[in-house]
């Protein structure tokens, strides 16, 4: 026999006693794109609110992110000359090597984290070397180079390295030349689901790293593709990656709740430019309440098992929850 309740609504005080899923922000980790120059702070057309900055601009926004309570950083570097094999990001004195010191002088509690491609710094602007014949990237002299970038990074401070470009074992080879360089402890942050996307668009302007002919799909990942997606980042896994993420977030978040139960290791989304876009460009024409929509979001992204967050709305999340309290 069926019995009916009459349940109780929880409203109030204790629904929040009761709530399932908290965003806090300690989740976020805030993308930050620097060049050279001074003064500089230049607004992305395609997403407002979003900056390429000289570096003693990032040091300003530093002291905003801290007194928000945003302490963790992922750096994204645009350098002046840009070369077919991505020159300035193997170099001590390229710009994101500048860029990390500075920035762990200045501020040594950030917590910086390097995002390790080569799409930014190549002149044909994909994610490593060409092969000239094939017009393809060629998978294993990218790893090699990507060992070397690693270790730029790392020497110049970093405090975790997260490497974007979908190479095969791209995990081990910069496990190997961490450890081998004495960075046995820097944590690896694997952008190890991502897929080939539209919604990176904006991004590719900020970055300028569009590329000059064909298209990722070659290295990342088809979208209609479950059973790979999970493969892709638990193979990750089990080459010593120390944090998995799936990236575009979004439409995507299947794949994050099957990651996550697939995997103890701790999950990371990127929320990535064209979902951020998206939202402002609603918000600004008053199609949508903005706040309201943009902190359902974050809830979704941990709901469906994010312990981290990637998003250019750190900031205004972190406003947002100041202003709960
Ligand atoms: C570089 C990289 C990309 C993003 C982060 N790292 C772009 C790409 O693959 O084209 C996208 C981030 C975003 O859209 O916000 N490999
Ligand atoms: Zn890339």
């Amino acid at each position: 026999m069926f019995q009916r309740f009459r349940r109780t609504r929880l409203n109030g005080h204790l629904r929040s006693l009761v709530r399932e899923t908290h965003v806090n922000v300690e989740d976020f980790i805030y993308p930050l794109f620097v060049r050279s120059g001074k003064g500089i702070k230049t607004e992305v057309s395609s997403m407002p609110g979003v900056f390429q900055m000289s570096l003693d601009e990032i040091l300003k926004e530093c002291v905003e992110l801290k007194k928000l309570g945003l302490y963790s950083i992922i750096l994204f570097g645009i350098p002046d000359v840009k070369d077919s094999i991505g020159s300035d990001s193997l170099c001590e004195h390229g710009i994101i090597s500048t860029a990390i010191k500075a920035i762990k002088k200045e501020h040594p509690d950030m917590f910086v984290v390097t995002d390790l491609c080569f799409c930014e710094y190549t002149d044909h602007g994909h994610c490593g070397i060409i092969d000239d014949e094939k017009e393809t990237v060629n998978n294993d002299a990218t790893l090699e180079i990507s060992g070397q970038q690693a270790v730029i990074h790392a020497k110049a401070g970093a405090d975790m390295i997260a490497p974007s470009g979908m190479m095969d074992g791209i995990i081990e080879t910069l496990r190997d030349s961490l450890d081998e360089a004495g960075f046995e402890n820097l944590p690896i942050m694997s952008y190890s689901t991502k897929f080939s996307s539209g919604y990176y668009g904006p991004f590719r302007d900020v970055a300028e790293s569009t590329p000059s002919f064909g298209d990722r799909a070659s290295y990342q990942m088809d979208p209609a593709n479950r059973r790979e997606a999970v493969n892709e980042s638990i193979s990750d896994e089990l080459q010593g990656a120390d944090i998995l993420m799936v990236k575009p977030a979004l439409a995507y978040l299947d794949i994050v709740r099957e990651i996550k139960d697939a995997t103890s290791l701790p999950m990371a989304v990127y929320n990535v430019s064209g979902e951020y876009a998206m939202l402002k460009m609603a918000g600004a024409n008053n199609l949508i309440d903005y706040d309201r929509v943009v902190m359902e979001t974050m809830v979704a992204f941990k709901r469906a098992g994010a312990d981290i967050i990637i998003s250019y709305h750190a900031k205004e999340v972190a406003t947002m929850l100041k202003g709960k309290i």
